[in-house]
């Protein structure tokens, strides 16, 4: 037992170790997602000229697609400190408060996964975005009073897989909100090669396309996709990556061409199987598969509503024709 753990921990490690080194650090380095990227360069310069913070910044869209990297980058940029912290971590509105009033002049506060900050907590947010102020109670019942703090100006970014959690009245906080999108896969193609260079690993061009074609439309699975195919490389082959290594390595990894797993053909067939092609609820799907609602509408279904393997209807989840054809069955 306990090797096993020493031998997790070692590679949750040196998965952080690698994130960090391929992470891009400038918006220069930043693949893709043009749009957002031009925004964020105009308010950033904006700022700058005024001499002053950001308005704060919400990104959302599914995970991996690069949200907390482009809050380093939006720090980075501003030239100026980030300091992070996660919705569910905050437990007590003092952990906030100790946050909030920890923050220098100007600095980027990042809070991942917002939609998951308790409501009462949220609302310390509410005066400190909009008044940079802080408005605590201290002392105990029958004694206590507020007390106003002032906070220096800052900028928060938070970041979410569903803005839809979000309550109206912080969203509304938000000058600027940010949806990002799949990446198409001559960006990921760009993202693969660009890994492969900082990390030292010499690919072939049809080898990175190959992988960026079976990874979702996302970065965060490219990169992982990449260092497994890495390292059948380096065991069976020279070290260089090529397109028969990246299929072996991919096919060995049920990764199929579309980027599938094996969750996905499990979500698609029990549609499919079970429910007859659907309609059919969420919460019966998740029953069915084993999977979390959460890990179903934030993961699974947004890249293959994208793909158009799944629609979504006001009575339920439909398999479409493609899913069909995708899955070799015969539609009854
Ligand atoms: N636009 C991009 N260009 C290059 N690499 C990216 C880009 N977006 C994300 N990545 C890489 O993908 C990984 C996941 O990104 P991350 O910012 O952690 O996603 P999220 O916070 O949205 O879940 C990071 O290690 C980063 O190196
Ligand atoms: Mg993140």
């Amino acid at each position: 037992m306990q090797d096993e753990s020493v031998i997790t921990n070692y590679h949750l490690e040196d998965d952080q170790l690698m994130d960090n080194t391929i992470r891009p650090e400038s918006i220069d380095e930043y693949i893709g997602q043009e749009d957002v990227k031009e925004n964020i360069r105009i308010f950033v310069e904006a700022a700058k000229m005024r001499n002053e913070p950001l308005d704060h910044v919400l990104l959302y869209g599914p995970p991996g697609l690069g949200k907390t990297t482009l809050a380093f980058i939006i720090a980075h940029e501003l030239g100026t400190n980030i300091k992070t912290a996660s919705g569910p971590s905050i437990e007590k509105s003092g952990d906030l408060a100790a946050i909030l009033s920890s923050l220098e002049p100007g600095d980027v506060l990042f809070i991942d996964e917002i939609h998951r900050m308790p409501r009462y907590i949220e609302e310390i947010l509410y005066p400190a975005m909009e008044d940079f102020s802080l408005d605590i109670i201290v002392g105990s019942e029958g004694n206590s009073r507020n007390i106003k703090i002032d906070l220096p100006p800052f900028t928060l970014v938070g970041a979410t897989t569903r803005a839809g959690d979000l309550s109206a009245p912080l969203r509304d906080r938000f000058g600027i909100t940010s949806k990002l999108q799949f990446y198409t896969v001559e960006e990921l193609t760009d993202i693969i090669k660009r890994t492969a260079r900082v990390l030292d690993v010499e690919i072939a061009d049809e080898a990175a396309c190959e992988l960026a074609k079976r990874s979702r439309g996302t970065p965060r699975i490219a990169n992982r996709l990449f260092k497994r195919v890495r390292d059948f490389a380096l065991v069976k082959g020279n070290g260089k990556v090529d397109l028969a290594i990246t299929e072996e390595a991919l096919d060995r990894l049920k990764v199929d061409k579309l980027g599938l797993d094996n969750t996905d053909h499990e979500l698609l067939l029990a549609i499919i199987e079970k429910f007859n092609g659907g309609p059919v609820g969420v919460e019966a799907l998740s029953s069915s598969i084993g999977e979390e609602v959460t890990t179903i509408e934030d993961v699974y279904e947004p890249y293959l509503l994208q793909t158009g393997l799944l629609k979504r209807t006001s009575r339920g989840r439909i398999a479409t024709d493609k899913a069909y054809q995708v899955l070799g069955i015969e539609k009854q």
